[in-house]
Formats: structure tokens, C-alpha cells, sequence
């Protein structure tokens, strides 16, 4: 009889469901009215003298071991029910909702273009698959002119090199003086490729935005004051130079450099010891880009400039390396949270 009982409280141990029913089927089965338990203690005055002690505890041993395989069933199905339920547990803690943030160079590309509205320049956009026509040769870059090299190109077509990645955005002002009259005042930002080996300060993708200023009239002055009036806007300084440069669209030419300071060891640093920083480059529209867009030199003159955006969200927010720009790193990206 024992035997029987520890055969039975071994089965006991071994059961297992994850079905409701065949719990409870297992519950009346065992610890029921007219379950095995039940039937075992009925036996109890049978039993001989000397055995009951040993026939009492086996008894107590079993029903321990099903109460607490009853309990064990339930708990785990209950448990199962909840993370299958439609809502789980309504009193843990809410899920974090992450919110974005905008990418420096949107911030950086949005502030320029403020800037620029507020002096009435509209914004223009283009393609940044191009033809030769918008990139080169109507900015008076005819084929085999030796500037070509200045941008390394990426061709789609390559025969004949007629359909690129833009180089620059000087593209977009080419068609928006093809499509409007003066007096134009429009910046074109957006995204520029050049086949140019990847490091920290120089990437194959970047951003910029380039201004085009068309007018009776239009000087080299009002070049140099509009720039003033950039440079103090973004950086809060208005000390620049104009340093003469070459583009074949502009002439005369000019690279534009800013007195960043020397106040701290990063001045130093970044301004290689000068103070001085480069930021862009300008001049006034060559008479012969006017003339391949339709404009009359002789009515017209203008002026054109063009900055990297990431070059200038780099001076703003001291950031080393170009390719975390573009790596979407969230410790990078989190840090510009804060900023609008
Ligand atoms: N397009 C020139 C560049 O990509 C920049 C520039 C624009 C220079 C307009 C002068 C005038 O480097």
C-alpha cells in the first residue's frame, strides 16, 4: 500500500499541463471528495499498528506534493493569461515615448535660410541628378575647361559625361535665372556629391547653400555688407575679410574668411593660430553665366556666394568629424535635443 502511495506521489511530481481543465481535472482527481486522497485516508483504520505511523506521513507527503502542484499549475497559467491579455498588467509603468530630434545640419540649413528670408531671398530647389548644362557649362565651365577638375565629378552617364550628381547648387540658381527675371534674390541649399576620399573634414555627401543676388546696379558692395549682416546673424560677428579667389562663374572671386578670435586654446586650434577661419566662397556672376541664362549683362549684374552647411554647423557646435554627420549615432544626435 505505501509502494502504491509513493508511486502516486511520484506521478504527481511529474505532471505537467498548460490546459485549465485538465488542472482542475487533476485537482478533483487527488485532493476531490471522492478523489485518491480521500480514498487513502478511508484506509487509514485498516492499516496495521506498527505501519500507521509511516502509512499517516507517505498520506500527508502526497497530499503536500498535490496541493502544491495544484497551486503551481495555476499560477503559471494565470501568469500566461496576463501576457497574452489585450492590456497585460494596467499597473506597470508606461513605456518611454522617444521623440526625435532634428539633425544639425536641418538646424544649421533652417537658420541660414531665416537669416536669408528676413533680407528677402526666397528659397529654390533643383535635382540632385543634373545635366552638364546646369553644373558646368552654362556657369561658364565649357567641356575641357581645366576647372572641371575642381569638383571631382560622379557621372551616371559617362558617354558622353552628360548626366552627373551635382556638384554644387550653383545648378539650381542656373535654372531659376532660365525661369524667372530679375531682380532675383534666391538661396538654393541642398545636397552636393564629389568624388573625394572620405576623412574628418571631408565626406562624397555633403550640404550646402549658395545665394544668388541679381539687381540694376548690383555691386561688390552689397556683397560685402550682405555677408556682413550673415556672419553677424550666425556667429554673432561681423569681422570679415574677402580674400581673391578663383571660380569661373564669378569674377572677380573672392573666399570670405571670419575673425573667429583667439580667446581660447579651441581658437587657436581651429584657426590654425591666425584667428581667421574660411567659410565661403563668392564673387560677382560672370557676365557670361548672365548671358547663358537669358539675362543681359549690360541691364544686370549680381552678386553669388556658396558655404558647406556641415562646415558651418561644425564651427557652430564644435564638432570634429565630418562623418558623424552622417552615421546616426543617437549619443550624437541626442545632444541636439535641446536646440530648436
Ligand atoms: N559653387 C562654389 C563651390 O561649390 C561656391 C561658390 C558659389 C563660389 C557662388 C562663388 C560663388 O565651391
Amino acid at each position: 500500500m505505501i509502494d502504491k502511495i509513493k508511486a502516486h506521489i511520484a506521478d504527481v511530481e511529474n505532471f505537467q499541463t498548460d490546459v485549465a481543465e485538465e488542472v482542475e481535472k487533476f485537482r478533483i482527481e487527488y485532493l476531490g471528495k471522492k478523489g485518491i486522497l480521500n480514498a487513502f485516508f478511508a484506509e487509514f483504520k485498516n492499516v496495521p499498528n506498527e505501519q500507521k505511523k509511516e502509512f499517516g506521513q507517505t498520506i500527508n507527503e502526497l497530499k503536500t506534493a498535490a496541493q502544491n502542484k495544484v497551486e503551481a499549475l495555476k499560477n503559471a497559467l494565470s501568469d500566461k493569461q496576463e501576457e497574452k491579455g489585450v492590456y497585460g498588467d494596467l499597473s506597470r509603468p508606461g513605456e518611454e515615448i522617444n521623440l526625435g530630434s532634428r539633425h544639425p545640419i536641418s538646424m544649421v540649413k533652417n537658420q541660414i535660410i531665416d537669416i536669408f528670408s528676413n533680407i528677402g531671398f526666397n528659397v529654390s530647389e533643383g535635382p540632385e541628378i543634373e545635366d552638364d548644362w546646369h553644373n558646368f557649362t552654362a556657369l561658364n565651365l565649357p567641356e575641357y575647361h581645366p576647372a572641371r577638375d575642381m569638383q571631382d565629378t560622379f557621372f551616371i552617364q559617362t558617354n558622353p559625361e552628360d548626366i552627373l550628381l551635382r556638384t554644387h547648387t550653383s545648378s539650381v540658381q542656373v535654372r531659376y535665372m532660365e525661369e524667372n527675371k530679375p531682380p532675383i534674390r534666391t538661396i538654393s541649399p541642398g545636397r552636393v556629391f564629389r568624388n573625394e576620399a572620405i576623412s574628418a573634414r571631408s565626406h562624397c555627401i555633403f550640404h550646402q547653400v549658395e545665394g544668388l543676388y541679381i539687381d540694376k546696379d548690383v555691386s561688390f558692395a552689397d556683397l560685402k555688407q550682405t555677408l556682413q549682416y550673415f556672419t553677424q546673424q550666425l556667429f554673432g560677428k561681423s569681422k570679415i575679410r574677402l580674400r581673391p579667389s578663383y571660380f569661373p562663374f564669378t569674377e572677380p572671386s573672392a573666399e570670405v574668411d571670419i575673425y573667429w578670435g583667439l580667446k581660447t586654446e579651441t581658437d587657436y586650434r581651429i584657426t590654425k593660430g591666425t584667428g581667421w577661419l574660411e567659410i565661403m566662397g563668392c564673387g560677382m556672376v560672370d557676365p557670361n553665366v548672365l548671358k547663358n541664362c537669358n539675362i543681359n549683362p549690360e541691364d544686370y549684374s549680381g552678386f553669388a556666394f556658396g558655404m558647406g552647411i556641415e562646415r558651418i554647423a561644425m564651427l557652430l557646435y564644435q564638432i570634429s568629424d565630418i562623418r558623424m554627420f552622417y552615421e546616426n549615432d543617437l549619443r550624437f544626435l541626442n545632444q541636439f535635443k535641446s536646440v530648436i
